[in-house]
């Protein structure tokens, strides 16, 4: 993953640099560095820890109208001063921030060593500087050294590169995100848009393949011989203070609380209660009626709106498989022309969820995405793409994404049914009122959630389970993900019918149980609870007031009355807001879990 930056314009790089690296920290964070160009060559400042860490370490200021910056997840070699980005030549003539995997670095740093080329870092990157180097060296011009260089490197990468006394920024993709950013005289390279949304919103995605050269007078896209290539300028929606913090003291609690507004935004235009009609106009009309099965693929929470998406789709008669997309290539199902493979990714570039959606490509199955991020690459090489609308998500912790995917997920799933079907599911008729009645029902339980207090009174336990049943235990495994994943404790979710068959044997009273219900066999997930609770575990139920849980359960966290295929999504919220308060009480630094980043583009 990492997160790379580089600019070009008048007036010092430094400043939209360091604000790119601070929009694009939650890539990677455990290293980061700038360079800047000016007329007395390339100037150098890295280090290990966070960007704050950076900046306090720049004491004379770096000046320079062209520069690259860099933060770092690392893969090659430990955090240290000497493997954070950028690289550079020995002589610093050439300056390299990447982002991805250089799978043949081994033999291109043996081959530049034995020509007397010093390596100063573990990375894989550092081959790339000296690369060009070796190019220049040998007479090439830069442009030509850079082309030359990136064309020897095989692997995944964005690179942004520059050459000591030019004011050019050389770039190339090859599956890693990059991302143009233009505005009158200033231009901007970064792995994803919030990077320099303060500065512009009009932006060109890469493609793989492509080479541009930027200077102060324009970008030139070209493939990697030079060839040019048309590449569209489009207008991000995102506005610069959907990226910041605002009042809130983390992006994750903004987040949690944005979700009223995310949801309507992810339903607008698409639900239609009146006419009792899902409108998704992305898809042409029956056009799933040819499906005969759905596979979805993904990691972590997508995972786990993906498993939700297909017990909904399973629920209305249509066969459905949820499969992490990481054991997609040894473990898929048969794939045919009328299988669906649905690939879940808040980000579009989980390396992970591509790799699954090539294989589903290559063996012939129709492909589509579930993303937030228009321009990302699964939504460019899916078949189609449906936008879930959240706007940015910078909080590690996947949250708003997940309400949100698991919504488009329902409603998707909705019109697979129909469209194969004939006919409009019957649950589809109350399901709609209730979706649009969704954004006001947040709204109340952000306001009276007493998760704060549940963390608070459950601060000392050893251990945390989840348990759910139906659509309850996507939830339960997805409130376990981020406790565990925000405050470093333990944290489990399970099937609530799995306990008795072996995690029972953990059940102490230091280990609550958060006891989700959603109207599906209540009875059994009660039953299952009360079987912790008799072994000494306190109950937390995660249900609506007046459920027959909340008189057997030691604590309540409400939820309003919904559908079944809702109810989960609101018991979540109620979750990710116990995880967030534990974590504030153990002081984590919640939206920068340690040894995580946002986006994992490798596998
Ligand atoms: C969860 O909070 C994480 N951010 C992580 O599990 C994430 O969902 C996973 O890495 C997949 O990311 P994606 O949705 O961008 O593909």
């Amino acid at each position: 993953m990492c997160g790379i930056i580089g600019r070009v314009g008048d007036g010092n790089a430094l400043e939209p640099l360091l604000t790119g690296l601070e929009n694009l920290e939650y890539r990677g964070y455990d290293s980061a560095g700038v360079a800047v160009q000016n007329g007395s060559g390339i100037k150098v400042q890295k280090r290990s820890g966070r960007v704050e860490e950076l900046k306090e370490s720049i004491g004379d200021p770096l000046t320079g109208e062209v520069g690259i910056g860099h933060t770092r997840w690392s893969t090659h070699g430990p955090p240290t001063d000497a493997n954070a980005h950028p690289h550079t030549d020995e002589s610093e003539d050439v300056a390299v921030v990447h982002n991805g995997i250089i799978e043949n670095y081994a033999a291109l740093r043996e081959r530049l060593a034995a020509n007397g080329y010093e390596f100063t870092s573990d990375t894989d990157t550092e081959v790339i500087p000296h690369l060009v180097q070796y190019y220049l060296d040998a007479g090439f011009d830069s442009e030509a050294a850079f082309r030359q260089a990136i064309d020897e490197l095989e692997g995944s990468y964005a690179v942004t590169a520059m050459v000591s006394g030019e004011h050019v920024l050389y770039a190339a993709r090859q599956g890693s995100p990059l991302v143009v950013g233009m505005e009158d005289g200033e231009y901007f390279l970064a792995s994803d848009v919030p990077a320099f949304l303060e500065y512009t919103d009009n932006v060109v995605y890469l493609e793989d393949g492509d080479v541009v050269v930027v200077d102060e007078d324009g970008v030139e896209f070209t493939d990697l011989e030079g060839d040019s290539v048309v590449r569209t300028p489009e207008t991000v929606e995102w506005d610069p203070e959907q990226a910041g913090k605002g009042e809130y003291d983390h992006f994750m609690l903004k987040e949690i609380n944005e979700q009223p507004t995310s949801l309507a935004q992810a339903i607008e235009g698409r639900v239609d209660s009146a006419t009792e009609r899902i409108a998704l106009s992305d898809f042409e009309p029956d056009t799933f009626e040819d499906v005969d099965s759905v596979q979805f693929v993904a990691c972590g929470t997508s995972y786990h709106a993906a498993l939700y998406g297909s017990l909904t789709l399973n629920q209305a008669g249509v066969q459905s498989t949820a499969l992490l997309a990481n054991e997609y290539s040894v473990s898929a199902p048969p794939i045919d022309d009328d299988t669906l493979v649905i690939a879940v990714t808040q980000s579009g570039e989980t390396a992970d969820t591509l790799t699954a959606l090539r294989r589903a490509d290559a063996e012939g199955a129709r492909t589509l995405t579930v993303t937030n991020v228009v321009g990302s690459t699964a939504a460019r090489e899916a078949d189609d793409a449906l936008f879930i609308r959240a706007g940015p998500e910078i909080g590690v912790a996947a949250t708003k994404t997940f309400s949100s995917q698991a919504v488009m997920l329902t409603l998707l799933g909705q019109r697979i049914a129909g469209d194969l079907q004939g006919e409009p599911p019957a649950d589809l008729k109350s399901l709609l009122p209730e979706l649009e009645s969704m954004p006001g029902r947040l709204d109340d339980l952000l306001a009276s959630s007493a998760a704060e207090s549940i963390a608070e009174q459950y601060s000392d336990s050893q251990s945390y389970f989840f348990i759910g049943r139906g659509l309850g235990f996507p939830v339960a495994l997805e409130g376990a993900l981020k406790f565990k994943e925000i405050t470093y404790e333990h944290a489990e979710g399970f099937a609530s019918g799995e306990l008795k068959h072996g995690p029972l044997a953990l059940v102490t009273p230091e280990t609550p149980v958060f006891a989700i219900f959603t109207g599906q066999e209540d009875e059994k997930t009660l039953k299952n609870a009360e079987e912790a609770q008799t072994r000494g575990a306190p109950v937390i139920a995660v249900c609506p007031d007046g459920h027959p849980a909340v008189k057997a359960a030691d604590e309540h966290l409400s939820i309003p009355e919904t559908e079944p295929n809702l109810a989960g999504l609101l018991a979540n919220v109620q979750l990710q807001l116990v995880s967030y308060y534990a974590a504030d009480l153990l002081d984590r630094p919640i939206d920068k879990p340690r040894n995580l980043a946002k986006s994992v583009t490798v596998e």
